[in-house]
């Protein structure tokens, strides 16, 4: 789909279809004559609801979407977002070519492009069929008033790059584990720097240079697959070239497949552990954005990436794991392997003195019964970046909750044989999963982790999304950045 922004009206644009985005208070009618028949049955203008309208030579195009916003006064960006991508999902649905939106600004302007690139999303790389693939749009013009050109265009730009972002995301995470294995995950993120060659610089440790440097949590969760574990290191460098200055590190759990191990999972819906690398895709997809986009700061993604299986060579219940920090860690169940394997990203990425550490993990069905599947948990030992992940989670709609990290849940994982355990009680279990891991972290390094567990991906198909990963994170981080401290 190629996308254009406009100043003409839409309305007296000749394409096959054009996209009105109506608030509550407004009348389908005074959009003209096309409109006068429209009942409030019909269209209300609440929050996602869309209406058809076949235009019978009154507009240029021969076919209207109206698409509902709600009240005017309750209008966020995250819901035009998620009304603009119902509406380019049934735009697909019934065959449009060329789509007209009447954006209004550049700020609505932008959403929209995020949203007809991200609802253009299918995972059917898998799928061998008679059947022709479903429609793309192939032109989508975005419509503004004169004053909005210039931002707009920028807007429509950055838009697309996300958009198209979270799409790549979602296509290396909703791949099953016997397609992707850390090997093959570093093998992409490798031609992503590639692709991206003089942006983008990616290094990674396969197993022998994990064993040189001591990266025992890794080695351990990764011991009881053939299929090596990896750490992949990607470095973007868009701000001072001075060499003292700090990068912003980005750290990302990628199991992907999580069985349990040892301490193996039932089975019910065992095979959305494949999901369980998403904070580590979501870490490449950032680094991704933040590349095509210039943006100007200096990054550094450290992925840790490991299959969690049950077998003769799996590290068990009791193992003690001397980890890359020096720190050791007592295995007291096997499936809680991604606070074990970050351990060492973590310590890895605060040797290398960064500014701040913001961490992405599926690491606790807790944290799903405690926020559901739609917000993800917020815990750190910096305030002012809570506040920044929370203000860009409030402008993109990745929703995040804070949880407290008090010093007091430190003596939760202590250990009586090693620094910590890694597995505590029935209660307060996204809680200890945070204090397992800021024993790995520096304590003058801000760090903020964020249990995705929730929102990583989507179990049953939404109107606005379709089963699998979702790429949370890609956009709040790359708010985030956007706009400094
Ligand atoms: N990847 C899981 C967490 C998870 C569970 C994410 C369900 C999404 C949905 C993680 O590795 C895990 O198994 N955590 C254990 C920790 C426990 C053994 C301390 C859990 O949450 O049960
Ligand atoms: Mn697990
Ligand atoms: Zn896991």
């Amino acid at each position: 789909m190629r996308i254009q922004t406009k100043t003409t009206p839409a309305a007296i644009q000749p394409a096959a279809a054009v996209v009105f985005f109506l608030h509550a208070e407004q009348k389908p009618s005074a959009l003209g004559a096309a409109f006068r028949d429209i009942n409030a049955e019909e269209f209300s203008g609440k929050l996602g609801q869309i209406c058809v309208v076949h235009t019978q030579g009154k507009l240029a195009a021969p076919r209207a979407l109206l698409v509902g916003l709600g009240q005017r006064k309750e209008l966020t960006m995250p819901k035009l977002r998620r009304a603009a991508v119902m509406a380019t999902r049934r735009l697909r649905e019934i065959g449009v070519g060329r789509v007209a939106f009447d954006a209004g600004d550049a700020g609505r302007a932008g959403v929209i492009a995020e949203a007809a690139v991200a609802a253009h999303y299918d995972f059917d790389a898998f799928k061998p069929s008679k059947a022709p693939p479903k429609t793309k749009l192939s032109l989508a013009t975005i419509h503004v008033s004169p004053g909005e050109v210039r931002a707009a265009t920028t807007a429509v730009q950055r838009g697309g790059v996300i958009g198209e972002t979270v799409n790549w995301t979602k296509s290396v995470a909703n791949l099953p584990g016997n397609v992707i294995y850390p090997a093959e995950l570093a093998r992409r993120a490798v031609a992503l720097a590639r692709e991206l060659r003089g942006r983008l610089r990616c290094r990674v440790l396969d197993k022998r240079a994990l064993e040189r440097g001591g990266f025992g949590g890794i080695l351990a969760v990764g011991s009881g697959s053939i299929r090596e574990p990896r750490l992949i290191v990607l470095e973007y460098r868009g701000g001072s070239r001075s060499p003292k200055a700090k990068p912003f590190a980005l750290v990302g759990k990628a199991i992907t497949f999580d069985s349990g191990g040892i301490c193996i999972k039932p089975g019910d819906k065992m095979d959305e552990m494949k999901w369980d690398k998403c904070g580590g895709c979501a870490v490449l997809g950032i680094m991704r954005a933040a590349a095509l986009l210039r943006l100007p700061v200096n990054l550094i993604g450290v992925v840790a990436a490991a299959e969690n299986m049950p077998s003769a060579t799996s590290y068990r219940p009791g193992d003690i794991v001397t980890t890359r920090s020096g720190n050791t860690i007592e295995v007291i169940n096997t499936d809680a392997e991604g606070r074990v394997i970050l351990s060492d990203a973590l310590a890895y990425a605060c040797e290398q003195k960064p500014e701040a550490i913001v961490d992405f993990a599926t690491l606790t069905g807790a944290c799903v019964v405690a926020l559901g599947h739609n917000i993800g948990g917020l815990m750190g030992n910096d305030a002012a970046l809570r506040k920044r992940i929370q203000r860009a989670s409030e402008a993109t709609g990745e929703r995040v909750w804070e949880l407290p990290l008090e010093d007091e849940f430190r003596d939760m994982v202590k250990s009586d044989v090693a620094t910590v355990k890694n597995s505590t009680g029935r209660f307060a279990g996204t809680l200890s999963g945070a204090a397992f891991l800021q024993a790995f972290v520096d304590k003058d390094v801000p760090w903020a982790h964020l249990d995705i567990a929730g929102p990583a991906w989507v179990s049953d198909a939404k109107p606005h999304h379709e089963r699998g990963a979702t790429a949370f994170g890609v956009r709040l981080m790359i708010e985030l950045l956007s706009r400094g401290a």
